[in-house]
């Protein structure tokens, strides 16, 4: 075999590499998956079972020299590669990375900008949202098996590591097949005999090692031989013995087997098996030592342990500042009062300048209910003053909190026991401030309210009546909002506007209120939860806000507006990822959680992540339109994950609606030299086709077919003939091929090949004719677009008649013959309009007069 493209993994296989590999060839159709080094036992018998579909290749059996494009997945490591590593290392070969957990450094092998790496759960999470955004679907098989191998790297959705992320991509596999029975036979294989037994010396061996805080379980055995899958013993071992994180070598036929495992996020097994060559992340981790005793191995290793224990936040980090108090005095109505305003769920007590204890807002409630509002808060205060010092752990912290009845810690320096004066107060921690620092959240805050947008949308010209019917019609939803483009020309007071609105809830009923409300119709796409309105010459688009990459039934909302807020994260640019409130109570309010106005003030397109392109890399067309049409630019990070994705090769053979869309569109545009350098620098131009012209020659053609287009044939599309252009040098059948590939509609296709074909031709042709007549014979039978062609590459003639001779008509007509001259319909009467139309166009006619004198000595030169 000699594929030019091969997508490999690292020795051992597991489930994880290989669902990331059978994706990864979905991207790249033409690539073989090859196999070196071995598989994990699971994923030998998957593979075996499925081995028709799956179409694996030994590395053995392929010629290795014909490879010109690599794609690497799941490991960093070129020495996990085998004898791929050798074409990685040759001139000219093109390396692509996926992988997740891997060093933030990029491998020097890998061709500059053609990485992925992700922070999922499991590689197989980052592929399957890349197919999913790509609307790819798996087979069955390929679902299983990305299903095992998100099962496989997320401990079945239990590490710490795991995102929700991974939960979604798993219920992606499961709607396009995953077969749970598999999944659930090929996770749990059984044990060898010998497995068995090793497992009872390991755990047998098995030492705890303290290390900053986090037990470490550490089990070095040396084997009489060989034991395959020793990482599965090691997942069997955290199973066992519930460790936090293990640490495990074996030394068998001359080497030491090391793999280690970590549930917590406080200690990254990665780093603990480095010294040793080991490769993987935080969470599981390998490594072969050779040369090296038992011994060696696990003494290198126990000093490399403190290494990977990470700095955990401590209390002082999460608590809550400054700490407030009421006074034990205070009424139990003022107490529950100050809760509400400031949102906590109690309060501290205080008298004197010395805190007395605490109270949870329930109890307060409570209180309230049996008529004690007037009642001191000392009366139903908790007198216990609970306390944590400020370096306290976070399981220290949960443990406080666990045996607190009022749900608050007071953080307190110097905790001697005595009631804490007010002032050694550092702050407070409760449940919330404790969930908070668990799930690490850095949800963005959303920009404050934007004034001048409400004004900005009632100012626009016929929309009043639209914003009040959507105030009415958004009464009962979670939220209506105004999003995408029309967003950004509304801040740039551009006056282009389409209304497409957010809806957080069921976006079609939305739509059928609002229809009504407006008096007009609306076509639902019930498959897709949106919805057309049309009232009187308007378009409303209406969406039920997207919230993630797969359909799920919709979740309550936990966070306010969150299913908008990512929904706008699912967008293209921050510019383009900004919404308005429209609903009343806060018309006008603008959502801009990824930094989108200071974006568009700053002309700057921006990406929302780095798979954005990866993705959907018809946003690269949509980056290089906006920056040409208002001047912006893509920052640095953007322009790179653009040149990256064309030159993964993912942009590749470009085919598809959207595709032809967001070309025509960019090609549409006022202008375009700006774009078409940029296509052709981005590598964007040759990904399309590799004979496409993009460079200076084509733009200065494509200014010369505009001033003449605009002169001339200002009625046709912009776009046709600066694609013919575009177009020019490559061979007929391929301009045909591209087209159909692009689904271009028949009509502009046809126009476009021709010109792009024809036109260049004409050039000499016109050349050797001499007439105007001639010129138009040439001419008359193409679209207009090659005369724009012709004349744009210098064909005077061509201009000549399209400023004169396209325009030529005769003043009479058949009828006229028949009429005045008597001859019957033939024929004849068509040649004779065309010697007429022939003789007007070399300028020997002026009139009807002339004409029909001209048509009566024809006709008896005819008839003699
Ligand atoms: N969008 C996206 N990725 C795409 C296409 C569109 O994220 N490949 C999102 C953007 O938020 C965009 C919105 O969908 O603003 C609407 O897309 P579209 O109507 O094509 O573009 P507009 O932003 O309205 O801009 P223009 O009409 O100028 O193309």
């Amino acid at each position: 075999m000699r594929p030019h493209q091969v997508i490999v993994t690292h020795a051992n296989m597991d489930f994880d590499a290989l669902g990331a590999a059978l994706a990864a060839r979905r991207l790249y159709p033409q690539a073989a998956v090859v196999l070196q080094g071995g598989l994990n036992r699971n994923v030998r018998e998957f593979a075996n079972l499925h081995a028709d579909e799956l179409e694996l290749v030994e590395a053995s059996r392929i010629a290795l020299d014909a490879v010109t494009r690599v794609i690497v997945v799941d490991t960093s490591q070129e020495n996990r590669l085998g004898d791929v590593a050798e074409v990685i290392a040759r001139a000219g070969v093109e390396v692509v990375l996926f992988d997740h957990h891997a060093s933030p450094q990029v491998p020097a092998w890998v061709s500059p900008g053609c990485h992925v790496l992700s922070d999922d759960g499991a590689l197989c999470t980052t592929m399957v949202a890349i197919l999913a955004e790509r609307g790819i679907e798996p087979t069955p098989t390929e679902a299983t098996a990305l299903a095992l191998g998100i099962h496989e790297d997320t401990g079945s959705l239990t590490f710490p590591t795991t995102t929700v992320r991974d939960i979604e991509a798993l219920a992606f596999c499961a709607r396009h097949g995953a077969a749970q029975e598999m999944v659930g036979t090929f996770l749990h294989t059984p044990l060898t005999a010998d497995q068995r037994t090793l497992l009872t010396t390991l755990l047998d061996a098995a030492e705890t090692v303290e290390v900053g805080g986090t037990p470490v379980l550490l089990c070095c055995v040396r084997w009489p031989a060989y034991v395959d899958g020793v990482s599965t013993l090691a997942t069997k071992i955290v199973e066992l013995s519930d460790c936090r994180a293990l640490v495990m070598a074996v030394e068998m036929e001359g080497r030491v087997f090391v793999v280690g495992r970590s549930r917590v996020p406080a200690f990254d097994v990665r780093m603990a098996l480095e010294p040793v060559g080991g490769g993987g992340h935080a969470q599981a981790a390998a490594a072969i030592v050779r040369g090296e005793e038992l011994a060696q191995v696990r003494a290198r290793l126990l000093d490399a342990l403190p290494g990977a224990v990470a700095a955990l936040p401590r209390a002082r980090d999460i608590m809550s500042t400054p700490a407030w108090f009421v006074d034990s005095g205070t009424r139990i109505d003022d107490a529950m009062g100050e809760c509400r305003r400031r949102h906590t769920s109690g309060v501290q007590v205080q008298a004197d300048g010395v805190v007395v204890g605490a109270v949870a807002r329930e109890d307060l409630d409570r209180a309230i209910g049996h008529g004690l509002s007037h009642a001191p808060v000392r009366a139903v205060m908790s007198s216990q003053v609970d306390t944590i010092a400020p370096d306290a752990t976070l399981a220290e912290v949960q443990r406080g909190l666990r045996e607190t009845s009022t749900g608050r810690l007071a953080v307190v320096a110097d905790d001697a026991g005595r009631p804490a004066s007010i002032e050694a107060v550092m702050g407070v921690i409760t449940r919330s401030d404790l969930l908070a620092a668990l799930r690490d959240r850095h949800e963005p805050e959303p920009a404050a309210a934007d004034a001048d947008v409400g004004d900005r949308l009632l100012a626009m010209p016929g929309l009043n009546r639209v914003w009040s019917a959507v105030q009415a019609a958004a009464a009962d939803f979670d939220g209506v909002h105004l999003v995408g483009g029309a967003v950004r020309d509304l801040l740039l007071g551009e006056p282009s506007f389409d209304i497409d609105l957010a809806v957080e809830g069921d976006g079609v009923a939305f739509a059928a209120e609002l229809a009504e409300r407006l008096g007009g119709r609306m076509h639902p796409h019930e498959k897709f939860h949106t919805a057309v309105v049309l009232a009187g010459g308007l378009r409303v688009d209406v969406a039920s806000a997207r919230t993630e990459h797969y359909e799920y039934p919709a979740a309550l909302p936990i966070v306010e507006h969150s299913s908008i807020r990512r929904d706008l994260f699912r967008r293209d640019f921050t510019i383009n990822a900004m919404a308005v409130a429209l609903r009343a109570d806060e018309f006008g309010r603008l959502l801009d959680p990824y930094g989108g106005r200071v974006d568009l003030d700053a002309g700057v397109i921006r990406v929302l992540h780095n798979l954005s392109f990866i993705e959907d890399p018809t946003r690269i067309f949509r980056a290089v339109r906006y920056e040409n049409r208002h001047g912006f630019r893509m920052d640095a990070r953007t322009r790179e994950l653009a040149r990256g994705c064309v030159d993964m090769g993912l942009v590749g053979e470009l085919s598809g609606a959207r595709t032809r869309d967001e070309l025509l569109a960019l090609l549409d545009e006022a202008s375009v030299a700006g774009s078409l350098a940029r296509l052709d620098e981005l590598g964007l131009a040759a990904a399309v086709h590799p004979g496409l012209d993009c460079g200076p020659a084509a733009a200065e053609l494509v200014e010369q077919v505009d001033r003449l287009r605009e002169r001339h044939a200002p009625e046709l599309p912009r776009w046709r003939a600066r694609m013919a252009v575009v177009c020019r040098n490559l061979l007929g059948d391929d301009v045909v091929e591209l087209l159909e590939r692009l689904r271009v509609r028949h009509r502009d296709a046809l126009a476009v090949q021709d010109a792009a074909v024809v036109g260049p031709r004409l050039v000499g042709l016109l050349g050797q004719v001499a007439t105007p007549a001639d010129v138009a014979d040439l001419l008359a039978p193409h679209p207009t677009e090659a005369a724009l062609l012709a004349a744009a590459l210098g064909a005077g003639e061509a201009e000549e008649y399209l400023e004169r001779g396209a325009a030529v008509r005769l003043e009479l007509d058949g009828s006229v013959l028949q009429r005045e001259l008597g001859v019957a319909e033939s024929p004849l009467v068509g040649e004779l309009l065309a010697e007429l139309l022939r003789r007007k166009r070399n300028g020997e006619l002026d009139g009807a007069a002339a004409e029909l004198a001209a048509a009566r000595e024809l006709l008896a030169e005819a008839r003699a």
